[in-house]
């Protein structure tokens, strides 16, 4: 087979076979096809599409291009969770605890940000001593032991995926759902778990702006999930605003630590039990929204979190370490009414460009820096009340800041918020 003639078949709208993808990726990640030509793969793909035979055999394909992981020797019902990308997506951080706290193992591989989305594993990195480099075998035994591990991905799992997202992260090929699908379900599929819960997020801040482009991605990864005998359910989640109130490593550790100390806004709060009955019942619990509820603000998800920090090297007093950065800016209302508009791709590519994020792979990141909203959507605001602070160890230009304040809208209509917005199963 000659990758040119695939590209072609892709570019005209033609169907490739089974045969046809396996060969492209395995010879993808054997280095006989070069990044130029994936890219025009990729870039066809996201013109033309793909059925969703040929999605399930390019995820599949990319499942073999690495290592799999084996949970077996775990008792009970494994439960993983991915997000398909947010701003101020502390999620993991409160729901993997919460979860492991009723007995239900959470053995769980995270990312790392890139571009306006934050990543789990760099907010776990920024706790002092953690670590996300775990080898396999100390993986297994941790959730054994501890109900609970979150790791990075192993250089040997899913290559293809890893070389396919570098190479989309910069020829604009990111958002197509095809490639979306089977880059978050061959992760999925070969970390191993029985069951798992993705959290399709909707808006400004996601991939998938619309709600109809995010039910078609989430009935795509539900069809491979079962296609492979993964009990998998797709909740699809707003996105229009930051998650929470902040965005920024530690900042989003002390919020998550805030909520399951019972503190913390109660929409985040609810939104979270929510989405743990629904990663418990996979794990074959059915549990009350109260019990839930009752673990997240009483401290039992809190000591979880505490567990899994130890068990990976962390030192747990530094998760309720406040961040300190040189400038602290406030902004605050010039009127008084609603807040109506909060974007959260601008105030995503805020935080990272005052070093919360990367907009390069090998960017560094400051760990301090960051934004936290006193206000979110909704809420009733007057002249003069504080709507965020920002946290930097640059100093920030006044006209950035004053185009910060021109991104939160006021307005005298109250607006509804949902977190949940559709459930796929
Ligand atoms: N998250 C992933 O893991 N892959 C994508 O392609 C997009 C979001």
């Amino acid at each position: 087979m000659r990758a040119v003639d695939l590209i072609q078949k892709k570019r005209d709208g033609g169907q490739l076979s089974t045969e046809e993808i396996q060969w492209l990726i395995a010879a993808y990640v054997a280095g006989k096809v070069p990044d130029y030509q994936m890219s025009a793969f990729a870039m066809a793909t996201y013109f033309k599409g793909m059925t969703l035979a040929e999605t399930r055999d390019l995820t599949m394909a990319m499942v073999e291009s690495g290592d799999q992981l084996d949970l077996s020797a775990i008792p009970g019902i494994k439960v993983d969770k991915h997000s398909t990308g947010g701003v101020g997506d502390k999620v993991t951080l409160i729901l993997a605890p919460l979860v492991a706290s009723f007995g239900v193992p959470v053995a769980k591989m995270s990312g790392r940000g890139l571009g306006h989305t934050g990543g789990t594993l760099d907010k776990l990195e920024s706790i002092k001593g953690f670590k996300v480099e775990v080898p396999e075998a100390d993986f297994i035994r941790q959730v054994q032991e501890k109900g609970i591990a979150v790791i990075g991905q192993s250089e040997q799992m899913v290559k293809a995926d890893k070389m396919l997202y570098a190479l989309r992260d910069v020829t604009a090929t990111v958002d197509t759902m095809p490639l979306i699908a089977s880059s978050v379900m061959s992760k999925k599929i070969a970390a191993g778990a029985d069951a798992i819960m993705l959290d399709v997020t909707v808006g400004d801040g996601a991939f998938m702006k619309t709600l109809e482009q995010a039910e078609e991605l989430s009935k795509t990864m539900v069809s491979l999930g079962k296609e492979v005998g993964r009990q998998t359910i797709a909740v699809m989640t707003d996105m229009s605003q930051p998650l929470g109130q902040a965005i920024g490593n530690r900042l989003e550790i002390l919020e998550a630590v805030q909520i399951m100390k019972g503190q913390g806004r109660s929409d985040i709060r609810d939104f979270i039990c929510q989405l743990a009955q629904i990663m418990l019942k996979l794990g074959g619990k059915g549990i009350s929204l109260r019990e839930i509820k009752e673990h997240l603000t009483q401290g039992q998800a809190l000591q979880k979190f505490e567990e899994l920090i130890a068990a990976q090297g962390g030192q747990v007093q530094d998760i309720y370490r406040p961040v300190e950065t040189a400038f602290v800016y406030e902004v605050r209302a010039d009127e008084g009414g609603y807040l109506a508009k909060l974007p959260a791709l601008y105030f995503g590519h805020f935080a990272m460009e005052i070093g919360a994020g990367r907009s390069v792979k090998t960017d560094h990141l400051d760990y301090d820096a960051g934004i936290l909203f006193d206000k979110k959507l909704g809420d009733a605001v007057t002249k003069g009340d504080l709507l965020a602070k920002i946290y930097s160890n640059q100093e920030i230009p006044q006209k950035k800041i004053t185009e910060f304040a021109k991104n939160v809208t006021i307005s005298n209509e109250k607006v509804q918020t949902k977190e949940i917005l559709k459930i796929i199963d």
